[in-house]
């Protein structure tokens, strides 16, 4: 395993690779890895030669009073979970590495979604689109994995490939759950037992629907704040505030 904190070294080491007739895969992380993002690099692994997982947690797509502070870093924690899974290169730069000036001056902006998570986290989808370019850019051309429970997310990123022309295949991957259908996140290790109890509250609406409205069943868990449930042509999206800590979940209609 190697573990890289410089973006010239991941440049040189997946060219290498490739001049070698090996191909890449990319798992864009912010660390704190479960066993959703081993699902990702897993997958990778059984698709790629060579499998780069990125650990950053990137201020960029955080907005003031967000858990930028508090996100949870664990760097050794991470390489374990990322090689057990079959990664060969960890990367985890600096916020310094990856904004040497601060904020950059050049920014992507991918139109029409300011709207869902979008309109509850101004900006954040300007910060995912910024650095998943750059991550592109310092990793060339692969394939890169993205889960199905960040599904806006996954539509920003298909959006940015598409109209910037990456040479990059996006590969969507579906959400693992708990038994008791919880979406895995980084953030359900803030949530406390009774929290975590609450939490299922956002696949129980997924599920209930249409024989109940979402926001009906959100209304009857005392621990949660429903944010937004919307019913789109193709899927269920729904955010909530559970205590301190906010969820999001999605589910294919079919
Ligand atoms: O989904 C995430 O963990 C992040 O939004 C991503 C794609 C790694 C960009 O920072």
């Amino acid at each position: 395993m190697r573990v890289l904190d410089r973006g010239d070294q991941l440049r040189k080491e997946l060219d290498a690779a490739r001049a070698a007739g090996r191909t890449v895969g990319l798992v864009p992380t912010m660390g704190a890895l479960h066993e959703g993002h081993a699902s990702l690099i897993r997958r990778s692994a059984s698709e790629c030669d060579v499998t780069a997982v990125t650990v950053f947690v990137n201020p960029l797509q955080f907005g003031a009073g967000e858990d930028l502070s508090t996100y949870p870093r664990d760097l050794d924690a991470d390489v374990d979970v990322a090689g057990a899974a079959g990664a060969g290169v960890v990367f985890a730069p600096s916020v310094h590495e990856m904004y040497p000036d601060g904020v950059p001056a050049v920014t992507v902006h991918v139109a029409g979604e300011d709207v869902l998570e979008g309109a509850a986290r101004p900006g954040h989808f300007d910060g995912v689109a910024t650095v998943v370019a750059k991550l592109f850019n310092l990793a060339g051309p692969c394939r890169a994995y993205f889960g199905e429970k960040d599904w806006q997310q996954l539509r920003v990123v298909r959006r940015l490939v598409a109209d910037l022309s990456f040479p990059v295949e996006v590969v969507a991957c579906p959400t693992v759950r708990e038994r008791d259908g919880l979406a895995l996140s980084s953030r359900n290790v803030r949530l406390s037992p009774a929290e975590r109890n609450a939490a299922t509250v956002l696949y129980r609406a997924l599920t209930t629907y249409p024989a109940r409205s979402m926001a009906e069943v959100v209304a009857e868990e005392p621990l949660a704040t429903l944010d937004y449930a919307e019913v789109l042509p193709d899927r269920l999206v729904i955010a909530a505030r559970i205590g301190g800590v906010r969820l999001i979940d999605n589910l294919e209609v079919s």
